[in-house]
Order: structure tokens, then C-alpha cells, then sequence
């Protein structure tokens, strides 16, 4: 990283948060986006876990094994990405973070989008596809379904996916997920699939 992308990465760090009294309360810190300020691609999950809250880093537990595989699959490398959240802090029993802890958070997730303008936005799960839609999503019927939607003032183009989580849940949806982040990585013309794999490579781990 050169001395001004550090400094760029800095200005999208939230040094300090308290608008969230039960997420002050659960997180041990604020768990900021990763990745380059200038990446074409933005993953965009739901809000950290019990590990990402430890190591603060988004996807850095058992989603992220399944996220960074399936990049991986697709010819992506997890450093040519961008990866952030809806939410910066853990919220209690990992429960869904309400519609006030959305909205607060809301400027965060604005600015680095802005701040990156990527070619394309992958919403990883129901929680932030239905947060940048603004309607509601049948998730597993529209995942990898693309469209545009106005986004922190301007149009963007959104690739819609299951939660690599649920993949965990329902090995049936294991292939999908690694298609649509292949298709991901084809729509943003970020990496390749150099030597394809048939997203069966590594199911044997879960
Ligand atoms: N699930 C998410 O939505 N985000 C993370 O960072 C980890 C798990």
C-alpha cells in the first residue's frame, strides 16, 4: 500500500462510534471494511460475528473460509477486493441488526462506497441486499440476479447472493453461491477463472 491509499483507507476508518447503545455494549471493537479504496469489487455482508469482533476483520470466521474459497474457485484473490458490512459492530447473539442500527450506520457504508465507486456491489445475504434495494428480497430465489439501484446518490450496479453462511446450513446451495461470486468476478472484470474450478473443489472441508 502506497503512503497516500494508507491514508485514503484511514479517512474510511470509524475511529469511534457510540450511536448504538446494545452494540456498544456487545462489541469489543468497531470492525471497519477491508481491502483496497480503489477496488472494482465490494462485498457487502450483514454486520460482524464472534470472530470478526475478536480479530476485527469482516469475514474472518467460518463465512469468511467459505467466501474466501469461493473467491479463490473464481480466479479472485481475496487482497483485490473490498470487504465491509452493513453494520460495524457485533451485534448481541449474533441477532440481525435492527432498522435504527441500519440507518445509523448507514453514513459509514455510504462514504466507502462512494469513496470507491466500484464496478460492481455484491450484497452477501437478505440483511444488506434488502438494505441497498430498499424493498424486500427473496434471497434465495434472486440470488445472482443483477440490477441497479440508486445508492448514495448515484446508480450502481448490485449482484445479489446468499450469505456464504448458508451454504454451511444447506450444502445445496454451495454450487450457487460459487457461481454467483464467480459471475462476480466476470461482471467487474476484477481476476479470473484461471484453470476453473467446478466450485466442488473443497467441499469435503465443511
Ligand atoms: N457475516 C457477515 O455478514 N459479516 C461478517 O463480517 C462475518 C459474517
Amino acid at each position: 500500500m502506497t503512503e497516500s491509499e494508507g491514508a485514503l483507507d484511514e479517512d474510511l476508518r470509524v475511529p469511534s462510534c457510540e450511536r448504538c447503545p446494545a452494540l456498544v455494549e456487545s462489541r469489543s471493537r468497531i470492525v471497519d471494511g477491508v481491502g483496497p479504496t480503489d477496488a472494482e469489487l465490494l462485498f457487502v455482508g450483514e454486520g460482524p460475528g464472534a470472530q470478526e469482533d475478536e480479530r476485527g476483520e469482516p469475514f474472518v470466521g467460518r463465512s469468511g473460509d467459505v467466501l474466501d474459497d469461493a473467491l479463490r474457485d473464481a480466479g479472485l484473490a481475496r487482497a483485490d477486493v473490498r470487504i465491509t458490512n452493513c453494520v460495524r459492530c457485533r451485534p448481541p447473539d449474533n441477532r440481525d441488526p435492527t432498522t435504527e442500527e441500519l440507518a445509523n450506520c448507514r453514513g459509514h457504508l455510504e462514504s466507502e462506497i462512494d469513496r470507491l465507486d466500484p464496478a460492481l456491489i455484491v450484497t452477501l445475504g437478505k440483511v444488506p441486499s434488502e438494505h441497498l434495494l430498499d424493498r424486500s428480497v427473496a434471497i434465495t430465489s434472486e440470488s445472482g440476479d443483477v440490477v441497479d439501484a440508486r445508492i448514495a446518490g448515484a446508480s450502481r450496479r448490485v449482484l445479489l447472493s446468499v450469505h456464504p453462511a448458508a451454504t454451511l446450513y444447506d450444502r445445496s446451495q454451495r454450487d450457487g453461491f460459487f457461481e454467483t461470486i464467480a459471475r462476480a468476478g466476470e461482471l467487474s472484470g476484477v481476476g479470473g477463472r484461471e484453470g476453473g474450478g467446478d466450485g466442488q473443489s473443497r467441499l469435503g472441508e465443511f
